[in-house]
């Protein structure tokens, strides 16, 4: 079978390297020319454990082509995968026009040729099967297309992207027709996982429901938490002890600085806005971003509480990803953090085993008024306090009594309750967790 993806971003290109090395021939379609001769390379403009192997393997074996030969790709493809971006508008709502403007190409490039599959892999509104449809039919001026929409939401995590593409937990498909539900059942055929077959404005729905409600799994403990500290108890026990409930589960509920990416808050955004837009109360979903915004502040009022003053300091934040395991800064609560230490006049030196560059180049401004350096060791020398901000194992392995030595005042945020307690206020650090 011959495919297509649009974009070669995040979900297209784990997609296409992935789709290639179960056999099919794809070819990426992707308009960014720096982007396009990298891949071209082999070199893998993400970073994400197994996927430069994988991509440089059918690279070379010739299933796997990069390209900005759109009107080729789908003469020759019959499922065209469309994983271009939909970004926050200024009111929240999704950006397709991207989409629109894939949507025009393959129309145009479509004409009375045969039958066409367009899944819609990027995380979309509800109703934008339909106006794919509506607006295929306006481009197609009158002409003859023989195109379906389908949709197809990807739910793999950053970091463990190929792996969870591979071994999802489900795979979703929205398609009316049965040619388009058996074209899909033959391109997932070797996975092993549920498969949902539904129609495509609950398809667009699973995707948008799924992650708005993880995002509201960690608004909520992220609240629990803030009732922990008040109170004494213990917030990490508290999610143990309610996630053996199965109706609970027990993931997605680890209190910290509050959810960040390229996914979950976009999606919230653009979940609130959908539902607003149909006249529905979808205030639960402001609520979970605004905990989630409130998290920052938490921070620097526990700082405060053991450094009195914070203007002056020097703070060294550690992590700018927005998890472990990956070089996204997106909507990183690390910015956050930042942005509210600088406000108290503190100075701050930055640490990422990764996320240093892309830091820079998203966040310039903010970047200008701060310190970087890739060595935990040297953020931390002479810092009067130091905030965990993401988990990489690396913090973990520090030699935190050496490090107690050579700081100005050894005060310390564990804010992904990464290390242990008891051993830190040992060493003698003012210690402070999340929510415990
Ligand atoms: C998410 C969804 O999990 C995935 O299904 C979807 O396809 C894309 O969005 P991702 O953005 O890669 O994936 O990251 P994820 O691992 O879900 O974490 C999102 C954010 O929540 C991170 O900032 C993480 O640190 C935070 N988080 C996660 C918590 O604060 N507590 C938790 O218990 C879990």
């Amino acid at each position: 079978m011959n495919i297509a993806v649009f974009g070669a971003g995040y979900v297209g290109l784990v997609t296409a390297v992935c789709l290639s090395d179960l056999g099919f021939r794809v070819q990426v379609v992707e308009k960014d020319r720096s982007k396009l001769s990298r891949l071209q390379a082999g070199i893998s403009t993400i970073y994400e454990p197994g996927l430069e192997e994988m991509l440089v393997r059918n690279l070379g074996e010739g299933r796997l082509i990069f390209t900005d030969d759109a009107p080729l790709a789908i003469l020759e493809a019959e499922v065209l995968f469309v994983c271009v971006g939909t970004p926050s508008r200024p009111d929240g709502s999704a950006d397709m026009s991207q989409i629109e403007a894939v949507t025009k190409e393959i129309v145009e490039n479509s004409l009375d040729s045969g039958y066409k599959l367009i899944v819609v892999k990027s995380t979309v509104p509800v109703g934008t099967g339909r106006w794919i449809e509506k607006m295929s039919a306006l481009y197609a001026k009158g002409r003859r297309v023989n195109l379906e929409i389908a949709s197809n939401p990807e739910f793999l995590r950053e970091g463990a992207a190929v792996k969870e593409f591979m071994h999802p937990d489900r795979i979703v498909v929205g398609a009316a027709s049965e040619r388009g539900r058996a074209l899909m059942e033959d391109v997932y055929r070797s996975f092993d996982c549920p498969k949902l077959f539904t129609d495509s404005h609950t398809a667009e729905i699973i995707k948008y429901a799924a992650n708005s409600f993880l995002a509201t799994k960690i608004s909520y403990i992220n609240m629990v938490s803030d009732l922990c500290e008040e109170t004494g108890a213990d917030v990490t026990l508290v999610a143990e002890g309610i996630g053996f409930d199965r109706r609970i589960g027990a993931d997605f509920l680890k209190a910290g600085p509050g959810f960040g990416g390229s996914c979950f808050p976009k999606d919230l955004r653009a979940f609130a806005h959908v539902g607003r837009s149909y006249g529905l109360n979808f205030g639960l979903l402001e609520q979970v971003m605004q905990i989630n915004r409130e998290r920052s502040q938490r921070m620097i009022r526990k700082l405060r509480e053991q450094l009195w003053v914070l203007g002056g300091k020097r703070i060294a934040v550690l992590g700018l990803t927005f998890k472990p395991g990956t070089d996204d800064v997106r909507e990183t609560p690390a910015a956050s953090v930042i942005e509210a230490l600088l406000a108290e006049g503190a100075s701050v030196l930055a640490t990422d085993p990764l996320g240093i560059a892309g830091f820079r180049e998203m966040y310039g401004s903010l970047a200008e008024r701060i310190s970087f350096t890739v060595s935990p060791g040297e953020a931390l020398l002479g810092a009067h306090a130091a905030v965990i901000v993401t988990d990489w194992d690396a913090y973990r392995e520090l030699d935190w009594a050496d490090v107690k030595d050579r700081m100005e005042t050894p005060v310390l945020l564990d804010g992904r309750n990464m290390l242990d307690r008891a051993e830190m206020r040992r060493l003698g650090f003012a210690f402070m967790a999340v929510g415990r």
